[in-house]
């Protein structure tokens, strides 16, 4: 076992992990944030997606023990003061989600997206998004939802 701590949605966490554990579970099994789903497991479908030091990163694809001393944003952590984040709200008045299983990881693709891109294209937003995969295949209302917050 190894110990690490990473700060989580801005709080130190100090935890014991197996060097193969996957960030995923060290985040769903260990931190109880469940908001991270597991879809695949083999860095296909990007429902697993959170910020490692501001950057979208699948987090089935990075072992807990490279995140050491880093920061984490998770799903749960885009929200202040019990606000939803914009992309959010965005998603939930755009009707951008059906069963949401991808949901989470798809806000967190689109506002790293827009950090990048702040004025993206139709193209480039599913360019931009082309990592994560909606088993619904929702991904028009996807798309308009983050086009609404870029034209914010
Ligand atoms: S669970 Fe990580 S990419 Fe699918
Ligand atoms: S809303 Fe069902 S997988 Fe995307």
């Amino acid at each position: 076992m190894r110990s690490i701590a990473i700060t989580v949605n801005g709080v130190r966490r100090e935890l014991d992990v197996e060097p193969r554990q996957l960030l995923v579970y060290a985040l769903r099994e260990q931190l109880g944030l469940t908001g991270t789903n597991v879809g695949c497991d083999t860095t296909t479908c990007g429902a697993c997606t959170v910020h490692l030091d501001g950057e979208s990163v699948k987090s089935c694809t990075v072992l807990a023990v490279q995140a050491d001393g880093r920061e984490v944003t998770t799903i749960e952590g885009l929200q202040s003061n019990g606000d939803l984040h914009e992309m959010q709200r965005a998603f939930h008045e755009n009707h951008a989600l059906q069963c949401g299983y991808c949901t989470p990881g798809m806000i967190m693709a689109a506002t790293s997206l827009l950090k990048e891109h702040p004025d993206p294209s139709d193209e480039e937003i599913r360019y931009g998004l082309e990592g994560n995969l909606c088993r619904c295949t929702g991904y028009h209302n996807i798309v308009k939802a983050v086009q609404a917050v870029a034209g914010a």
